[in-house]
């Protein structure tokens, strides 16, 4: 058995053990996957010795994704953009870092629910660690646009600046009512844990319009509601992209692709 494990602080809520428990069973690979609580004082020294060990792989959770990618020498392009690493690995010697959330929020819009975000435009709501992550990814599906909204204009902006080699964002904040209807939009804010909604106006919205809720719960988020009210075709919680994300990360550690799908329906039926 090869041990991998997520780290993180606190992670007692984690649901990647069981995650990946169920790829290993599915998959016939040899995994032993734990949680570990560490903090950002004992960092370092974990993941140092996690891999000193012989440790196959680390998924790296807050508060410590952007320690993670400042310890590895080799970072993925996601990674470099994202500024942030959930994915840890050894290779030649060298400490690889990945940034897997954008992934798994395309391949879920994309693969499980059908949404094309090619020459789509897409809206992002929030310029934090959880938007760094997804926008990686979601500029390399060949948009028509992307458009950032953020309460603080100074954080869009510098989120604009580290893109800006890769692709340019289109950043405003949520006063600015001059910007066409989208096609996709994502809630990359925290705001659902305290019960709220970003305050976007309601015609942001295109008529066939996907909202997703990067979070989830036994009962459909705040934006999701509001989503619901305002007509959405399309409206998704967080689920499937923590599923596709801990995916990539089964598939960068042992080559091997997992069925997703099962392993969502499981995770669903116990929210
Ligand atoms: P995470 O790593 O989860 O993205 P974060 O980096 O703290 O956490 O970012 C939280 C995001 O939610 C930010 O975009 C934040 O907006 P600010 O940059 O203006 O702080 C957004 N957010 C949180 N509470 C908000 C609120 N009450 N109104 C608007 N945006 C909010």
């Amino acid at each position: 058995m090869t041990q991998y494990a997520v780290v993180g602080d606190p992670i007692a809520h984690s649901k990647s053990p069981q995650i990946h428990a169920l790829f290993a069973e599915q998959t016939g690979q040899a995994v032993d996957y734990n949680k570990h609580q560490v903090s950002a004082a004992e960092f370092k020294d974990f993941v140092l010795s996690f891999f000193a060990d012989g440790g196959g792989g680390l998924n790296i959770t807050l508060p410590h994704k952007e320690a993670a990618f400042s310890l590895a020498q080799q970072h993925s392009s996601q990674a470099l953009l994202a500024k942030a690493a959930n994915t840890l690995w050894m290779d030649n010697g060298e400490l690889w870092a990945d940034n897997t959330d954008g992934k798994g929020i395309v391949r879920d819009l994309h693969k499980n629910n059908g949404i094309e975000l090619k020459g789509k435009r897409l809206l992002v709501l929030g310029a934090g660690g959880a938007a760094r992550g997804a926008l990686a990814a979601l500029i390399e599906t060949s948009p028509a646009s992307v458009i950032v909204l953020n309460r603080t204009f100074s954080r869009a902006r510098a989120l604009q600046s580290d893109f800006s080699d890769a692709y340019l964002l289109e950043i405003y904040d949520y006063n600015h009512s001059d910007v066409q209807p989208c096609d996709v939009v994502i809630n990359a804010t925290s705001m659902s844990i305290g019960g709220a909604v970003p305050p976007v106006l309601p015609s942001l919205l295109a008529d066939d319009c996907c909202c997703y809720d990067m979070m989830y719960g036994k009962e459909p988020t705040p934006f999701m509601q509001w989503a619901r009210d305002n007509n959405a075709r399309q409206v998704l919680d967080g689920l499937g992209m923590l599923v596709e994300q801990a995916a990539e990360s089964f598939f960068l550690w042992r080559g091997v692709r997992p069925d997703t799908a099962p392993v969502i329906s499981a995770l669903r039926t116990q929210l």
